[in-house]
């Protein structure tokens, strides 16, 4: 089986193309930039943009499977070439936040405007297709802990006591690999929490453990977070999804209709063992932390 997998760089793409490897396919990776970035051996690196679709003409050409990433201006484009490049299989990296309850207001809802678009054009392809609806990913923790961990022995964060079950980006690749690779995933939306509920502040005794020193949970208002947030680049935009609470006005339906703590069967389901929990995900990247 030939796989293409897009995003083949980045956190998830890049753990994806080893288990592909492992499991006997052929794998070619895009990339906008394939000169500057490294593969392993065996790799077939492209080069094209998923935001300009003329320069993937011949990329999708006698591949199986895809791996997507999505890019909601050009989803449609990108799709009906790799229908007409002849592959069979579309797994698209998508988000949990694409779920809200019936009637809610979806316009400010990132998941809603970036990957929602995404989905609706993989599921009028008439290719098999799977999305992978990922949760907060735990990695997310090595833009934002690190330097003040290991300068201050802090970690600052807003909803100190509001439990999330965030994934590691390993259980993302592990269920691209599975769903690009086996047969039986077609049409399904995985869900793809941790194995386990816990508050930031409870993230951050898991580190304290790791380290075997004290670290603080120092909480930190919507506003404060914003003005860090901010000053570290996030998008202002991103900011504003983040950090959003509904309003005296608002009834409460531009919600989740899952709530954050939710831990998702799917991966156990589909992988036959439990994900990986922060505890595991703090010693794979303990270095950061010291
Ligand atoms: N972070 C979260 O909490 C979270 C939760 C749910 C879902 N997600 C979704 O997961 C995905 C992010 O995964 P990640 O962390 O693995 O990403 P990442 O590390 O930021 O990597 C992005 C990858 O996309 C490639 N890329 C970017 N723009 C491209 C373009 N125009 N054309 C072709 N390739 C392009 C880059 O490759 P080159 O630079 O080599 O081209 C890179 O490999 C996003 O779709 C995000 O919405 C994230």
């Amino acid at each position: 089986m030939r796989v293409l997998v897009t995003g083949a760089s980045g956190t998830v793409g890049s753990l994806v193309v080893p288990r592909l490897i492992e499991r006997g396919a052929a794998v070619r990776a895009l990339s906008r930039d394939p000169a500057h970035r490294v593969f392993p051996e065996g790799v077939e690196p492209v080069e094209g943009d998923l935001e300009r679709p003329a320069t993937l003409d011949g990329v999708f050409d006698g591949v199986d499977a895809v791996m997507l990433y999505p890019h909601p201006e050009t989803a449609e484009e990108v799709v009906d070439r790799i229908r007409n490049a002849g592959a069979r299989r579309i797994v698209l990296i998508s988000s949990a936040s694409v779920q809200t309850a019936p009637g809610a207001d979806t316009e400010h809802n990132h998941g809603h405007q970036h990957h929602r678009p995404v989905e609706e054009a993989v599921e009028r392809s008439g290719l098999e297709w799977t999305h992978l609806r990922g949760g907060e990913f735990m990695v997310n923790d090595l833009d934002s802990l690190p330097d003040s961990v290991r300068a201050e022995g802090v970690v600052r964060a807003p909803r100190g006591d509001e439990p999330g079950a965030p994934v590691h980006e390993a259980d993302m690749a592990d269920m691209a690999a599975a769903t690009l690779l086996e047969d039986g995933h077609h049409g399904r939306a995985y869900e793809i929490t941790g194995p386990e509920s816990l508050t930031p502040a409870q993230r951050t005794e898991v580190i304290s453990r790791a380290l075997g020193r004290e670290i603080t949970f120092v909480p930190l208002t919507l506003a404060e977070a914003r003005e860090l947030w901010l000053a570290r680049g996030v998008p202002p935009e991103l900011c504003d999804w983040l950090l959003w609470e509904p309003g005296p006005e608002d009834d409460g339906t531009d919600t989740d209709p899952t709530p954050d703590e939710y831990v998702s069967p799917d991966y156990q389901r589909v992988i036959g063992r439990p994900g990986r929990t922060y505890a595991r995900w703090v010693a794979d990247h303990l270095d950061a932390f010291r």
